[in-house]
């Protein structure tokens, strides 16, 4: 490892770190909150001052290709725990593509007046002046998330209301499918796998050609982040399409919703049918009532009601 990997390395714990230590607080508190409570890891400060060269090569080659940086690195690393703040807080929230970019550049921003703070040597009081830029960004933040709300009613209602986002097990979600592994055709596609890909990982350590993708995943070259709307599903043909608590369950949502989407999430839907395999099947969680019905005659319907819906739909021809 060279010393700007341990240095990165570092840094990165630091960050979990931060947004465990802070990560709590409600999304709609975060909006109305006057003034910020903040939690710094005891060690940070120090860290920051004692490897300021280091922490200040890190963050001048993370600034001068933000693009990059923002799909590695620490840059990336902190637009994954604030999005993951943002969709623990409420799961249907979304962000357009210019909504994605400002998040970029407000941690971009953070990024460039800590190594101003770094750069410029300051010594006696180098705590406070620290804890001035994290409270900088909380203001920059608070005043993102206000933006966000005033720019679309949806968002606005989405941020005062929290609708949780979880992963559960392998075993649960298969067993909520009701799918038996022995049974699967390959390549198995998770649509909306979470962000640790569990069951994907499951499946391919039970040797199974495994793949998931999701809007944030730790990426592995079966584990892509791609926004389910974006796919192409004309491109692989699958043996085996799943989804536990998570296209349907939006799909859902977008469907009952004002400003939702349904029509993306209905061609979605039919190109995830499209792209079977003869004899493969689609798995999700909830059912899809208001769309089932109109499914053509080359697939077949299999509704399980047990404690939660759940729906299998095999491609005949
Ligand atoms: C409730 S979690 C379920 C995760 C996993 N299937 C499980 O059962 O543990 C819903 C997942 O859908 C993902 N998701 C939500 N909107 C998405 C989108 N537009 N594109 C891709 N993934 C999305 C979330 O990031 C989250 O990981």
């Amino acid at each position: 490892m060279s010393p700007s990997d341990t240095t990165i390395e570092a840094m990165r714990q630091f960050l979990k770190h931060q947004f465990s230590l802070n990560g709590s607080i409600p999304l709609a508190e975060l909006r109305r909150q006057r003034e910020f409570v903040y939690t710094l890891h005891p060690e940070l400060v120090d860290f920051v001052r004692d490897h300021r060269q280091a922490v200040i090569e890190v963050i001048r080659t993370e600034l001068t290709d933000t693009e990059a940086a923002s799909q590695h690195g620490l840059l990336r690393d902190f637009l994954l725990h604030i999005q993951a703040f943002i969709y623990k807080n409420n799961q249907f929230i979304t962000f357009t593509a210019p909504e994605k970019t400002a998040l970029i550049r407000l941690y971009a921003d953070y990024m460039r007046e800590m190594l101003v703070l770094l750069e410029s040597m300051i010594e006696t009081d180098f705590g406070s002046a620290f804890e001035g830029v994290v409270m900088n960004h909380l203001v920059a933040l608070q005043a993102y998330v206000i933006t966000l709300a005033a720019g679309r009613r949806q968002m606005d209602a989405l941020i005062d209301k929290e609708v949780m986002c979880a992963e559960y097990s392998a075993e649960l979600q298969l067993s909520v499918l009701n799918i038996d592994i022995a049974t699967l055709s390959e390549p198995i596609l998770d649509v909306g796998c979470g962000v640790h890909g569990t069951l994907v990982r499951y499946l391919r350590a039970a040797k199974l050609d495994a793949y998931g993708i999701d809007r944030l995943v730790h990426a592995s070259p079966y584990l892509t982040e791609i926004d389910w709307l974006q796919m192409d599903f004309s491109v692989t043909a699958w043996g085996t399409i799943v989804s536990h608590m998570a296209f349907s369950n939006h799909f859902i949502f977008h469907h009952h919703s004002r400003d939702g989407v349904p029509d993306a999430f209905a061609r979605q839907y039919m190109a995830m049918l499209r792209s079977l395999n003869v004899g493969g099947s689609l798995y999700y969680a909830p059912s899809l009532p208001f769309i089932e019905q109109f499914i053509p005659n080359s697939f077949t319907v299999v509704a399980h009601s047990g404690q939660f819906s759940s729906t299998q739909i095999v491609k005949l021809r």
